[in-house]
């Protein structure tokens, strides 16, 4: 199976599996070719303005009221909505987690999700879910759709083939996925145990942020976000298609495949991105910018400047400021601030923040290099330094992150973070000079 992708970010595309199938100068002929059914997914309001209308043509072998039948309610016990508060009887603090293992008993994509944090208010269609997910076995004639929301997939560990109405995606980690809320989907393994990250994003669609003074050119070029190809398959054994739907699971039996699309067109469609493309600018004299500087992907929320979910990632970069702290600097943040590493060292923390773990930096709570970093870069040689091999990344939200109960109890959660910084010491001595030593 090759997989092949289109070129370009939120492009109006077009591609069929078969000649001929899609239809030319028109949208909706009487009879399709190769006796399709002619159907449009629309991911904005009909009316919505022309630089957020979304919606896509899909010719597919069933409509998509053949992919349901009734509906019964199925538990997802451990994949969390917003609101979901006072879950748990944790303190508020800044917190940091082990990754979480991969499991022992046969566990899908679906059951491998867990959620460490809800914000916003996934009926409001506003906020996140931050999840965590570990499993080990591939979807087999199970499906899958969320309408409370488009998921972002940040893979760690193992990679994914994400088999969608519209065409595959394959994703190494290093690599992104996101898919629109309400498209089909199935998840495969690749190469393995699969461990990563997932940002359910309850609002408006990831969009790229505009650059300023940078101007046209670097951060994520729109390019190097690849959209599939259309590609089906023709299966007529009992499948079942789960459904997430205002917080709440359910699942509907059928007797196909719901991932029937031959041809389609749009601009309402998966795709991926590949980390390493991110062209990062920052400081090349004294200081830096703000961490707004590396972000790939932002969810507005209608307020101008004020985002509903920025997807930001710490890629390998030189670091050449002069007469700087180079690292992250201590600050309290309106935003919260849900980070995870998909490999090597941050450069804020260089132990106990480990591939595949999560750290959590509320609204308003302090946080910054620990105490062993502080030491390291105030008395450092500023040379040019290469950050290398690493990978970080936060998903930054306006709204408080809640805790789900299984974030607060889950072994995973280290109890000693907080003394990370306590080594800092006291340099205030009165003297212009301070007590450096
Ligand atoms: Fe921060």
């Amino acid at each position: 199976m090759t997989v092949q992708y289109m070129p370009g970010f939120g492009n109006d595309f077009e591609t069929e599996s078969l000649p001929g199938a899609l239809p030319q100068g028109q949208n909706s002929p009487q009879r399709p070719a190769y006796g399709l059914y002619a159907e449009q997914l629309s991911g904005s309001p009909f009316t919505a303005p022309r630089g957020t209308n979304e919606r896509s043509w899909l010719y597919r072998i069933r409509p998509s009221v053949k992919h349901t039948t009734r509906f019964k309610a199925v538990a997802f016990d451990q994949w969390k909505s917003a609101p979901n508060v006072n879950d748990h009887q944790l303190s508020l603090g800044q917190l940091r987690w082990n990754p979480m293992p991969i499991p022992n008993e046969e566990t899908n994509f679906l059951a491998g999700v867990r959620t460490m944090t809800t914000a916003g208010d996934v009926q409001g269609q506003a906020g996140m879910a931050a999840h965590v997910y570990a499993f080990n076995s591939s979807m087999v004639d199970e499906y899958f759709f969320n309408a409370d929301g488009e998921l972002l997939l940040v893979p760690q560990e193992g990679g994914l083939r994400i088999k969608t109405e519209m065409g595959i995606i394959e994703i190494l980690p290093g690599e992104i996925a996101i898919l629109p809320r309400g498209m089909i989907f199935q998840v495969e393994l690749m190469d393995g145990p699969a461990r990563g990250y997932m940002c359910e994003n309850y609002g408006a669609k990831f969009t790229l942020p505009d650059r300023g003074p940078i101007g046209a050119n670097c951060l994520a070029n729109p390019r190097d976000f690849k959209t599939p190809t259309a590609w089906y398959e023709e299966k007529e054994t009992p499948c079942r298609l789960f459904v997430k739907w205002c917080g709440e699971f359910h699942v509907t039996e059928i007797g196909h495949s719901p991932l029937d699309v031959v041809a389609w067109h749009g601009n309402y469609a998966p795709y991926k991105y590949d980390l390493s493309t991110f062209s990062p600018v920052g400081a090349i004299l004294f200081d830096h910018p703000d961490p707004s500087i590396f972000t790939v992907l932002t969810a507005p929320s209608g307020e101008e400047g004020t985002a509903n979910i920025d997807f930001v990632i710490f890629p390998p970069r030189w670091m050449v400021a002069e007469h700087t702290f180079r690292p992250p600097w201590y600050h309290r943040n309106i935003m919260s601030e849900f980070m995870g590493l998909i490999k090597g060292q941050y450069d804020a923390k260089e132990e106990g923040f480990v591939p595949g773990g999560v750290s959590l930096h509320n609204m308003m709570l302090p946080h910054g290099p620990d105490a062993f970093g502080f030491e390291k870069a105030s008395k450092s040689e500023l040379k040019p330094v290469k950050l290398d091999d690493t990978m970080a990344f936060m998903f930054e939200t306006r709204f408080p992150q809640h805790l789900t109960r299984y974030a607060a109890e889950t072994d995973a959660l280290q109890d000693n973070y907080i003394d990370c910084w306590t080594d800092l010491k006291k340099r205030f001595n009165g003297t212009p000079e301070g007590n450096w030593s």
